[in-house]
């Protein structure tokens, strides 16, 4: 069953995906050289506390590991799930990922945003922007009557046309008063395939891109999803609301 959120709940879930847009533009804006990503962590924590909201990341179970962080904090080859750590000091021409999932008032909102370090190579710098590009394309299809199938598909081709590779072991999902609801939402499939979008549906689009092979492992600590060539990923994230007529995203930071 897909969860159709009552006005009630949407008055609530855009106040808490607003709370997590501005949470997640406060953290990008301390990423820097030299700052490691404890501490950035750390602050992920101070600004949630500030804005009223907790972490739907931290202790999140996954078997029998609990994620230790509170934003998901991925540098580089590192895809998605990166923990945190002071060895970790970010350096020019690094790329990081901030994913950060909050919980206000009983509903999350989930958003991630892939940042430079520095200044990028031109051949990142295409990476993300297709990124961003194939979340809009995705986005763009989350409308009533079209399926699930139609976003992923949406995402795929425009990824692929231009040489990069999508992730297939992690997706996107329903999203609402659990971090993850259905439907999965994949970055990958048919056009016309998967279950029917209906107005009150939230969903978390999220596409997982990699410069090279879309191969990827896990890490020792359980968590930390690499790319198999070592090359750059890049992952960016927003929550969305089908309606009765243009999607609607709710991760929007509040305007000025
Ligand atoms: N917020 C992530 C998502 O986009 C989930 C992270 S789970 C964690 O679905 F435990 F790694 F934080
Ligand atoms: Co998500």
């Amino acid at each position: 069953m897909i969860p159709i959120k009552s006005e009630r709940d949407l008055r609530i879930m855009r106040k808490s995906c607003e709370i997590a847009a501005n949470v997640l533009d406060e953290i990008c804006r301390l990423a820097a050289p030299g700052v490691s990503t404890w501490e950035l962590d750390r602050a992920a924590k101070r600004i949630m506390e500030k804005h009223h909201c907790r972490s739907a990341e931290y202790k999140y179970k996954c078997g029998s590991l609990r994620y230790p962080g509170y934003v998901c904090i991925s540098v580089n080859d590192q895809v998605i799930h990166g923990i945190g750590s002071k060895d970790r000091i970010l350096k020019d021409s690094d790329i990081v990922s901030f994913d950060c999932a909050t919980i206000f008032q009983g509903f999350v909102g989930d958003n991630t945003r892939t940042v430079y370090i520095g200044e990028p190579s031109p051949e990142v710098r295409r990476l993300v922007e297709t990124t961003a590009e194939a979340l809009n394309l995705g986005i763009e299809m989350a409308r009533p009557g079209n399926r699930v199938g139609d976003i992923s598909a949406a995402i795929q081709r425009h990824v692929e046309s231009r040489g990069f590779g999508v992730v297939r072991e992690f997706t996107g999902h329903g999203v609402g008063r659990s971090m993850h609801e259905e439907p999965e939402v994949p970055n990958f499939g048919r056009a016309g395939t998967g279950p029917v979008l209906r107005p009150g549906m939230t969903l978390a689009i999220e596409p997982m891109t990699t410069m090279g092979s879309p191969e990827i492992f896990v890490g020792d600590d359980g968590w930390t999803v690499y790319t198999a060539d070592g090359k750059p990923s890049c992952h960016i994230e927003h929550t969305v609301l089908v309606t009765e007529s243009d999607p609607e995203i709710l991760t929007l930071p509040t305007a000025g």
